[in-house]
């Protein structure tokens, strides 16, 4: 029995769950130490047996329980190791995680289009690869006409050319819906063009309401702009100058005053105090007769997008829009 003793050490001293596993195998397995001492029970004389036994009984459960004991602090104490071993410094800096964000033009487009969304115009798209008429013809710009030098642009064959504005969004809009209609057309239009201010391709949002004839004045259109205008660059002045577009009679653009000198005159708005922002008008009758539209009126207007986020932000060249340099678009996050 005094074999016993031994083990109660082994059980304290043990220092890993391994080690004690490897003790329980040794006292309790079936060729254990203690199947050993209940085997020599047998040739013990039969009055000391039943006082073997218990004892062999009371040692059997109290060595369970060391063990049990023991395993739970060896468990305490590797647990412990291992957090301390894995445990994170928070005070530590982190390699760094880059965000993504909206493009500076993209961003401008949203908050555009949010607004006359909220003013229920519907959002629509239109091609652009599109044709001659859709772009030119039916927006009264007949071939020949002076005005298309202004909007030279990339052709295929067949009359087939990359959209010089989003007008023709117009067009295909009235083609294939009946009036009232009210929509905006965001997207990219292409031209021949590359300088400081103008880049081959860039973004316009094109304008239609369209409604029975008498209903729709110029007030409604200046009424609108002013109020998109306010909400796009704050409390600005708005001034809406004689123009001419093709496909709108009569025809304006519109100025803000100057979001970077108030109004005082500077070296972006070329000492004017005034900055052009977009084109409008009241729908010329040639194009509603060209998408055979009768008893109607309507306005018209057309905006650059990367103008308007080069006056959100401020930018100077057009052309930095373009470049995607992550330092230079970072600023804009
Ligand atoms: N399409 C014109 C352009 O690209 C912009 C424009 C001006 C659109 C007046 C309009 C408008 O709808 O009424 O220069």
């Amino acid at each position: 029995m005094s074999l016993l003793k031994e083990w109660y050490d082994a059980i304290t001293e043990a220092q890993s769950v391994e080690k004690l596993e490897e003790i329980r195998i040794s006292v309790f397995g079936k060729k254990g130490v203690l199947a050993a001492e209940f085997a020599k029970m047998k040739t013990a004389p039969n009055e000391q047996k039943s006082q073997i036994a218990k004892e062999l009984n009371t040692h059997k459960s109290s060595l369970m329980n060391e063990l049990t004991v023991r395993k739970i602090t060896l468990q305490t104490l590797e647990l412990e190791k291992a957090m301390k071993a894995e445990a994170i410094d928070v005070s530590l800096f982190s390699s760094k995680s880059e965000a993504g964000a909206l493009h500076p033009v993209m961003e401008t487009m949203d908050r555009i289009v949010e607004y006359f969304s909220s003013m229920n115009f519907a959002v629509k798209t239109g091609n652009m690869v599109e044709d001659d008429f859709n772009n030119f013809e039916a927006l009264n710009l007949p071939k020949y006409h002076p005005a298309r030098d202004m909007q030279d642009t990339f052709y295929f064959k067949d009359e087939m050319l990359l959209r010089t504005h989003t007008s023709p969004v117009q067009i295909r809009t009235m083609m294939n819906t009946k009036p009232p209609i009210r929509m905006i057309a965001p997207g990219a239009v292409f031209r021949r063009d590359y300088d400081l201010t103008h880049t081959p391709m860039f973004h316009q949002i094109e304008g239609l309401l369209v409604d029975k004839e008498g209903k729709v004045s110029f007030a409604n259109l200046k009424y609108i702009l002013e109020d998109f205008l306010k909400y796009m660059f704050g409390e600005v002045e708005v001034r809406f100058r004689p123009s001419f577009f093709p496909f709108t009679e009569p025809s304006a653009e519109v100025d803000i005053s100057c979001v970077f000198c108030k109004g005082k005159g500077c070296r972006v708005c070329s000492k004017t105090g005034w900055l052009e922002v977009l084109g409008c008008g009241i729908v010329d009758p040639n194009v509603f007769e060209a998408v055979n539209y009768k008893d109607v009126s309507g306005y018209a207007f057309g905006l650059g997008v990367e103008r308007f986020a080069m006056l959100i932000h401020q930018i100077g060249d057009l052309r930095s829009l373009f470049e995607g340099d992550i330092k230079f678009l970072e600023q804009f996050q």
